[in-house]
Order: structure tokens, then C-alpha cells, then sequence
């Protein structure tokens, strides 16, 4: 039993030492003035659901996952998500506005800018609500990875401390930024140019790991040079016959080293060389250096008059061991391609998931603009024979999601084979009647086909719908009328079903489905919904 205190007669002095000891008990950490935000209050009434853009399909493959882009305010599509895909996600990747000041910070349908007193408070009261609601859409092995620049990194940082957890911090990644004229720049902030922005990782519980830190030859040319050997001089320390080369139609291979010539270079050098004979020639290096430089692949040969140009790749795989990433942040060519010039380099982000997810991940962007990480996971999946699968979230601010976003992950599903399917938040009253309650049941199909990845329809009815996918079956009853027809369909197809079954009250209604019930799971709605929702939005 905890013990009353009667603090009435505690003098002066053993009252300002008692509240010393509350005052030590404040928490080390981020305090901000919370603001209030338009779409979070907007909840208090309205309930977000989702509802797909049918037209918007893209099918490219029977049987394959199915990847997907919500358009919305992330805060909306974040909570549909908690109720859809609660512990399901692997790996989030968000590239969230830097508050700059002079990008597309929308707080309460205005920009904040620098001048803004209370910017900061309003950039983490956004962020905060949607990292909270972002963590438990984590696997315990999952990880988090943000990117930002010096305006928020040190309030990020602090914030995501608080809700991640300071043991669950993983590590800083510097990235390099494309900076355009680095002297121009100089002259106009009086400061260093800034050549580096940032990844902060965080991870959900200790189960996470990183899983493929390599770094692979090909991946980043910068880290290769070009060489060159000619036959200009003949002095004998730099002379070099090519002999006991042996040399056929499709191939030259060194016999003593691992460089080689690949087919189409082949043809190219013996181009450039003039004929066969001459590579019997003199070739000016040092026959050791030459050796030791071309232990390794060369990848191109790019044959001038005199000289045979080709690239030296350093080695077939290294660790990434270090933090400082040997990538560029930003593609240059993200507004001629995407409309989009903040769009981040494919290269960068391809790392991020090759490091930190398996191939058969889960991969969540809620920043998504214009949808890089959507096009670099259907192309690491063709190219690596991968299936990792995408949900995407963006608003249309200035038309990016419907102009850039979609056209792009459309065109690379059809490219490299991915199924894609398009949804926008809606809202329904959330004030508790039956009535509403009834509302937000029939607007909750796509919910709870994305909750099931059950997308295929069987049987199409106003009492009761059924979809499939390769594994199960999924049954949405909307009305009482739909429980008796519903229960012949399901005796007919002699599978097991998952059934949501519309309920008043919290009861999955097991008595009237007693004669099925080795082949039905029941679930009540929208009560599976709004306990969710309650939790959220208090
Ligand atoms: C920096 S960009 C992301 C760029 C992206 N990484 C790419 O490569 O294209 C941030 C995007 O988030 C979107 N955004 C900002 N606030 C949002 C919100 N509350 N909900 C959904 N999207 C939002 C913006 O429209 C913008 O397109």
C-alpha cells in the first residue's frame, strides 16, 4: 500500500528537498511546444479508410505480391496501416522535409519558414506522430532509416531517442551531396560548403541486423580508375611481350593472373590493336606493375590510336565497414526524369535496402515523392532475383504522387514485373452510432483485402463478398441477410476462411457459424477497426 504523506507538517527546508527529488526525476531529453495539426484534430470526427483506384492497377505476374501506393496524408495512411500491417514491415526508409525552410513543409496548409518562431516545435510534432505510429508497424528485427540534413538532425536524433530508444540508436551515415559550384556557393553563406547530409538508423529491438554489408565491385564506379597501356616507346624495362597469352575467338585470358577480356571488348582491342600479330608488340609498362594492376577484372576498354584505355575495378567486394557512405545523395537527373528535383539517387537507396533487408522484405516508404524506393525495389528484385515488396505513401502536393509517382512505379512494374495497386484516403463519421458503425463497414473492403493480401474476387454481393489469393480465403459479411448464403458458399469451396463479420458490438458471433466452424476464423467489425483507431486518436 503506497504511504500517505501529510506534508502539512513538513517544514520549510523538508519541503524545497522534497521537491528537489522531483525536480532530478525530469527526464533528460527533446521538450517542444506541441502544435496542434489539422489532420491529427481531423481525426477526432472523421475515420481514415482507404479505397482503391481500380484503373490504377498494374498486374504483371499471376500469384506474385502485390505492391502499394496510397496516396494521402502520410499521418492518415500511417494509421490504416497500424490497423493493416501491425509487426509486418521489415524496413522503413523516409526522407521526410529537412525544414529548410524553402521546400515543401506544409504544416497546416502553410509552409513553415526559417523565420517561423515556432518551426522547430512544428517540424517535431509532425515527425513525432508519425514515428510513434511508424514503430509499430516494425518487426522486432526491423530498422528505421531517416534522412536529413544539419536543420533537424540534432532534434531528430533527440526525438527519435524518445521513442525509439536510446539503446536502439544504430548509427549515422554520412552521405555525400552533389554540391553544384562549390565556390559560388561559398561566397554567398560565408561558410564551408555543406558536401554531406544524413541517414540516422534505428532499430526496433536488438533482433535487428545488419544483412548484407558489402559493398559490390560494380556498385559504385567512382571507386575504380581508368588505366592505360600504349606502344609507343620500346625501352626494355617498360617492354612486355604478350606471350603464352592465350588467345581464342571469344576470350583473352592471362594464364598467371584473373584478368580477362570480356568478348565485346575482346573485339575492340583487336580493333585498336590492328590484328592479331601485334599483340606479339611491346607495350609500354612495367611488366610487374602491369601484372598486379590487372589481377582483376577490367571492365571497359576504350581503344584511342595509341593507347587502350581501361578500367581498373579495386576489388569484387568489400565491406562497407565504415558509416561514411561511398555514395551520392541526390540525383541530378530526378526533375528531368521525375519532375522532381529533391528525388534521391537510385544508387544511395539501393544500398540502404541491400544492407538492411533480406530479399524478402517488407519495405515502407511514407515520404515517398516521387517513388524512388518503389523503382529501386522492383529493379533490385528483377536484377537480383529478389522479391522484396513496397508500400509507398505520398500526398499530391503539386501533383507528385498522381504526375510523378505513379507513372514511374507503373512503368517499372511493367518493366520488371511487379504487381501494383493504387489507393487514396477517405473518411468516414466516426461519431459512435449504429448508423456510422454500419458506414465505416461498408467502406472497410480494401482495408481489410490489404490486411489479408487477399485481392482476388470470388464472389461480389451487397450482403456478403469472398476474395482469394494462393493460400487462403477471405470472407467481408456487411449485413445478417449475407450470413446464411455466405455459410453455403463457404461449405461448397470446403476451405478455410478468414470471415469479418459485421457485429454491433465486440461479439464475432460464433454460435450462428457453430455448423462451419473448423473452417472459419471470425474476426467482428468494425470492432477489429475502431480498437485500433481508439488507441490512435484517442
Ligand atoms: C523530400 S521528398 C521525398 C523524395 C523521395 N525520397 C524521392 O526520391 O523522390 C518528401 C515528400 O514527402 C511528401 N510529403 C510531405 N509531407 C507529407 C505528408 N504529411 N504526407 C505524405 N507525404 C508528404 C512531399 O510531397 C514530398 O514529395
Amino acid at each position: 500500500m503506497p504511504r500517505r504523506i501529510n506534508y502539512n507538517d513538513w517544514s520549510k527546508e523538508e519541503l524545497i528537498k522534497e521537491l528537489g527529488k522531483f525536480n532530478k526525476r525530469t527526464k533528460y531529453g527533446i521538450v517542444w511546444e506541441d502544435k496542434a495539426e489539422n489532420v491529427a484534430e481531423l481525426c477526432r470526427e472523421k475515420l481514415p479508410v482507404i479505397v482503391e483506384e481500380k484503373d490504377k492497377e498494374v498486374k504483371s505476374i499471376k500469384d506474385a505480391p502485390t505492391n502499394i501506393l496510397i496516396e494521402g496524408d502520410n499521418y492518415h495512411a500511417l494509421s490504416v496501416l497500424n490497423y493493416t500491417h501491425k509487426g509486418k514491415v521489415d524496413l522503413i526508409y523516409i526522407d521526410p522535409p529537412y525544414n529548410t525552410g524553402n521546400e515543401r513543409f506544409v504544416y497546416n496548409d502553410k509552409i513553415v519558414d526559417t523565420e517561423d518562431a515556432f518551426r522547430h516545435s512544428k517540424w517535431i510534432s509532425f515527425m513525432e506522430k508519425r514515428l510513434k505510429l511508424a514503430k509499430s508497424l516494425l518487426r522486432d528485427s526491423g530498422g528505421i532509416f531517416i534522412s536529413i540534413d544539419d536543420n533537424e538532425i540534432a532534434q531528430l536524433r533527440l526525438l527519435c531517442n524518445d521513442i525509439f530508444g536510446e539503446n536502439n540508436f544504430v548509427n549515422t551515415l554520412a552521405v555525400q551531396r552533389r554540391v553544384k559550384s562549390l565556390n559560388s556557393q561559398f561566397k554567398e553563406t560565408k561558410s564551408l560548403n555543406q558536401a554531406f547530409e544524413y541517414v540516422l538508423v534505428y532499430r526496433k529491438t536488438a533482433n535487428f541486423r545488419y544483412i548484407n554489408p558489402t559493398k559490390e565491385a560494380n556498385e559504385n564506379r567512382k571507386a575504380g580508375y581508368w588505366n592505360s597501356f600504349w606502344n609507343s616507346a620500346d625501352r626494355p624495362t617498360m617492354r612486355y611481350e604478350i606471350d603464352g597469352i592465350k588467345i581464342s575467338k571469344g576470350q583473352w585470358k592471362w594464364e598467371r593472373e584473373r584478368a580477362f577480356l570480356a568478348l565485346s571488348n575482346y573485339k575492340k582491342f583487336m580493333k585498336a590493336v590492328g590484328d592479331e600479330s601485334k599483340l606479339k608488340s611491346y607495350w609500354q609498362k612495367n611488366n610487374e606493375k602491369f601484372f598486379r594492376e590487372n589481377g582483376r577484372p577490367m571492365e571497359f576498354i576504350k581503344p584511342t590510336k595509341t593507347t587502350i584505355k581501361y578500367w581498373v575495378i579495386p576489388s569484387e567486394t568489400t565491406i562497407m565497414d565504415t558509416n561514411l557512405m561511398d555514395y551520392y545523395v541526390n540525383d541530378d537527373t530526378g526533375k528531368r526524369k521525375y519532375g522532381f528535383d529533391t528525388a534521391k539517387h537510385p544508387e544511395f537507396i539501393a544500398k540502404l535496402i541491400d544492407i538492411a533487408s533480406t530479399e524478402y522484405a517488407l519495405i515502407l516508404d511514407f515520404f515517398a515523392g516521387s517513388g524512388t524506393t518503389g523503382h529501386v525495389v522492383l529493379e533490385l528484385n528483377s536484377r537480383k532475383n529478389a522479391s522484396r515488396r513496397f508500400i509507398l505513401c505520398t500526398d499530391d502536393e503539386n501533383g507528385i504522387c498522381r504526375n510523378s509517382c505513379y507513372p514511374r512505379i507503373k512503368s517499372a512494374s511493367k518493366k520488371y514485373k511487379g504487381n501494383l495497386k493504387f489507393f487514396k484516403t477517405v473518411f468516414v463519421d466516426g461519431a459512435s452510432t449504429d448508423l456510422n458503425k454500419k458506414r465505416l463497414v461498408d467502406k472497410s473492403t480494401e482495408m481489410l483485402c490489404l490486411k489479408e493480401d487477399c485481392f482476388e474476387n470470388e464472389k461480389k454481393g451487397k450482403e456478403y463478398k469472398i476474395f482469394k489469393n494462393k493460400d487462403k480465403y477471405l470472407g467481408i459479411i456487411y449485413d445478417d441477410y449475407g450470413i446464411e448464403p455466405f455459410k453455403k458458399d463457404v461449405k461448397r469451396i470446403n476451405k478455410r476462411f478468414v470471415v469479418y463479420v459485421f457485429s454491433l458490438d465486440e461479439s464475432s458471433r460464433e454460435d450462428e457459424f457453430e455448423d462451419i466452424a473448423s473452417l472459419v476464423e471470425l474476426k467482428p467489425i468494425p470492432a477489429v477497426i475502431l480498437n485500433v483507431y481508439r488507441k490512435i486518436f484517442k
